[in-house]
């Protein structure tokens, strides 16, 4: 294919680096949400990048998702120990979701040649319980964690999608779909400038928290997290991302 100039992955990577103004775009040929060896790249290379990225001491946050479950899988070991720690960037977001970026960063951590901490958090919780759980020592420590947390490794999604899978009420959806929410990344909904429209209050990564950091990967593909994808973007100049074709040309107007 051939538009406006653009030939080929590596021209349409620059493309949608400009296009987004982001440090740095990976795209996977193809379709991960209609194939699933696309999505297997997408997490090949995620866990390349994130190799080349690590040195001891670092604390690698990860959130939930099936891109997030395949990331980990394809983070293939290569039976080097690694002084590092993973741990998911945020606790309980939605029934599965929840032991799903436990399990994942259990896993990530076991394939790095790491080790993880896990963040057992209750899906609702009131203000009152949520500040004393703050309290608890277990849960202290890993807020700490997640506060020292320099590398992050994030699934994007979209408002509406996430909003259903996480089980929020009917009139949440529509609040969040007319205030314009597009995207969804650890428990926050944005509209397509990255304006926050709602939060789910949880333990773990701040948006400031997000904002700061110099070392995230966000990981998404398929045509329809276009706008998720230009959304989040907007939030961390420095942000890798890791997408397909699909997405990319969606974005860029190609397709
Ligand atoms: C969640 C992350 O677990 O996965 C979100 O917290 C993200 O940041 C979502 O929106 C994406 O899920 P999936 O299944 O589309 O990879």
């Amino acid at each position: 294919w051939i538009y406006n100039g653009l030939k080929g992955i590596p021209d349409l990577e620059n493309a949608l680096k400009e296009e987004l103004n982001i440090k740095k775009v990976i795209i996977v040929p193809g379709n991960s949400s209609e194939n699933r060896m696309v999505l297997k790249d997408m997490g090949k290379i995620t866990s390349k990048i994130l190799k080349e990225l690590l040195n001891p001491k670092d604390i690698v946050g990860i959130t939930g998702g099936n891109t997030m479950a395949v990331v980990a899988e394809e983070a293939v070991s290569d039976k080097k120990t690694r002084d590092i720690t993973v741990i998911p960037a945020r606790g309980g977001l939605g029934k599965t979701l929840n032991t799903q970026s436990n399990s994942i960063a259990a896993k990530l951590a076991e394939q790095l040649g790491g080790v993880y901490r896990l963040l057992y958090v209750p899906d609702t919780l009131e203000q009152e319980a949520l500040e004393i759980m703050l309290k608890n020592e277990e849960i202290k420590e890993s807020i700490d964690m997640i506060n020292d947390m320099n590398i992050l490794v994030f699934g994007i999604g979209r408002a509406d999608t996430m909003a259903k899978r996480r089980n929020l009420s009917e009139d949440k959806i529509q609040d969040l779909i007319y205030g314009g929410a597009v995207a969804e990344a650890f428990g926050h909904y944005f509209d397509i400038n990255g304006k926050e429209i709602w939060e789910y209050k949880t333990i773990g990564l701040s948006l400031d928290k997000f904002k700061n950091l110099n070392n995230v990967i966000g990981v998404a593909g398929g045509e329809e997290k276009a706008q998720a994808i230009i959304a989040i973007s907007t939030l961390n100049k420095d942000m890798t991302l890791v997408t397909d074709e699909s997405a990319a040309k969606k974005i860029l107007k190609i397709a």
